[in-house]
């Protein structure tokens, strides 16, 4: 342990370069990662408490609301909301812009998630994890923070990351400057630094797509998946598809390789099943930070404006090879 790199030392490194820094920034990770461990320790015992299966409700996405989604959504929203350092908030599961109480010291940071992403997985024990996306206020603003606030362009990100609740439970954030991956050690409860600035293999034979949506896809999406069936660079591609973006997102930027979800023709989901704020563009902005890309077959992710706060986008992400191959496709370049 004595060599080891804890997290918030890590993050205190980081935030020493950045002169102008207040230690706000610091405090919200901490409340961050106070909130992964509460969930983690949720997770973990899932199958020994009341925890499992749904809740009877819809959210605001059209899809069923685990038990786990709704106690990991609250245990941020709670927590997170007395932080200090944040004026709002949105998550997955509410419909809108959360705004701090006036009743807590407010701050000038925003903060999106996808309180569990790869819900649907919780009942066979296949890891999930929470994603989340940082933003600042513009210099200027004041009051009550409007929705459009949150609409920033993913390049706007002050930091991006993820806990992985899997095998171990990790953490893997960038605040633009390298990616790093944590894992928690349990014996002690502190995230050590594991995966010192990750960077993406530039191309991967690895494929990660729910090729049952064959049906629903148009030509391009179909050459798309093809094209990385048929081996991208080596004899044949390799499939694997666990069903929770995080996780298929984690073995991706470690492996190499592209995680797709096309536009298809479903209806109100042409734009694709992924949402932007809470988990497309905060993804993007780490797979370029390790070195990879993410489009949406014609745009940059990280240069899409979403127009509302669950705006969906149609996602492509991985080794800067294979999203460059999207593009072409895409492009027409590659027919
Ligand atoms: P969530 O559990 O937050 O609603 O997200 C589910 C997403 C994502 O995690 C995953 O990659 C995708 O849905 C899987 O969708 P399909 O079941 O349509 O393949
Ligand atoms: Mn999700
Ligand atoms: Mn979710």
């Amino acid at each position: 342990m004595s060599s080891e790199v804890t997290v918030t030392e890590h993050l205190l490194l980081q935030q020493k370069r950045a002169p102008q820094a207040t230690g706000h920034f610091t405090a919200l990770f901490h409340d961050l990662i106070l909130c992964a461990k509460l969930i983690h320790r949720s997770v973990s015992k899932a199958g020994l408490v009341d925890i499992l299966g749904g809740t009877g409700e819809i959210n605001v996405q059209g899809e069923y609301v685990q038990k786990l989604d709704e106690l990991s959504n609250r245990i941020l929203l709670y927590r997170m909301e007395r932080s200090g350092v944040l004026c709002a908030m949105a998550s997955e599961e509410n419909p809108d812009v959360v705004r701090v109480s006036a009743a807590f010291p407010r701050g000038d940071y925003m903060l999106i998630f996808d309180p569990l992403d790869g819900s649907s997985n919780i009942d066979v024990n296949i890891d999930v994890g929470t994603i989340f996306s940082i933003l600042r206020r513009k210099p200027g603003k004041t009051g009550e923070v409007e929705t459009e606030e949150l609409l920033q362009p993913g390049c706007e990100q002050v930091a991006a990351g993820y806990f992985l609740y899997g095998t171990s439970t990790m953490l893997v954030y960038t605040t633009g400057q390298g990616v790093h991956g944590f894992t928690l050690d349990p014996s002690i409860g502190e995230f050590l630094l594991s995966h010192p600035d990750i960077r993406i293999p530039e191309q991967g034979n690895i494929y990660s797509v729910n090729e049952g949506n064959w049906p629903l896809w148009d030509a391009r999406a179909r050459q798309c998946v093809e094209t990385f069936r048929n081996g991208f660079g080596k004899p044949q591609g390799c499939s694997r598809y666990v069903g929770a973006l995080v996780a298929d997102f984690h073995r991706t930027l470690l492996n190499g390789g592209i995680y797709m979800y096309p536009p298809d023709s479903r209806i109100g989901k042409s734009r694709g099943k992924l949402r932007y704020l809470c988990e497309a563009s905060p993804l993007a902005f780490i797979a370029e930070n390790a070195g990879g890309a993410a489009t949406d077959g014609t745009q940059r992710i990280l240069d899409i404006k979403p127009t509302s706060l669950h705006a969906r986008v149609p996602l492509f992400i991985g080794s800067r090879k294979n999203v460059e191959a999207v593009q072409r496709i895409y492009s027409g370049e590659t027919k």
